[in-house]
């Protein structure tokens, strides 16, 4: 059966591409999604989505526990505002890696704090649209048989 990982972007993404490319870069989340579709051995699908809103993202969530085998996500804002989205990851039971493009961590201090990864089992920040890939290889390092 096939293993799909599921790409989840948070609110602005959709702009990825064309906002403060100073800070995000110039690529486009269609860009992230054949990038990491190059990297998927046989076997393994991705299913990339993006929403500004918040209830899409925890339902995208809910249907990754019966449809997803990992879950690479970049909540963008809701990063650091979220309970809700950290309690439906804790209700995802396979691999979930947390992905931000610029490094949260040379920012204002409000994006220092992140609910997800206190359930994301892997943190990538800085790495640009490359971070995707990163946190890819990762589920698949995980997930593969
Ligand atoms: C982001 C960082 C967040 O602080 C910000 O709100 C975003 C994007 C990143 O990918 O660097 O929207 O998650």
């Amino acid at each position: 059966m096939t293993k799909t990982i599921f790409l989840l972007n948070g609110p602005n993404l959709n702009l990825l591409g064309k906002r403060q490319p100073d800070i995000y870069g110039r690529d486009t989340l269609d860009d992230v999604e054949a990038n990491c579709r190059a990297l998927l051995p046989e076997g393994y699908d991705l299913r990339m989505l993006q929403s500004n809103h918040e209830g899409q993202l925890i339902d995208w969530i809910h249907e990754a526990r019966e449809a997803a085998c990992g879950i690479v996500m970049n909540p963008g804002a809701y990063t650091h505002t979220s309970v809700a989205i950290l309690d439906a990851l804790n209700a995802f039971e396979g691999p979930m890696i947390e992905i931000h493009i610029s490094n949260v961590h040379k920012r204002e201090s409000f994006r220092h704090h992140s609910y997800v990864s206190l359930r994301a089992d892997g943190v990538i920040a800085g790495l640009g649209i490359e971070g995707y890939e990163a946190a890819v290889r990762r589920i698949l390092t995980l997930t593969r048989d």
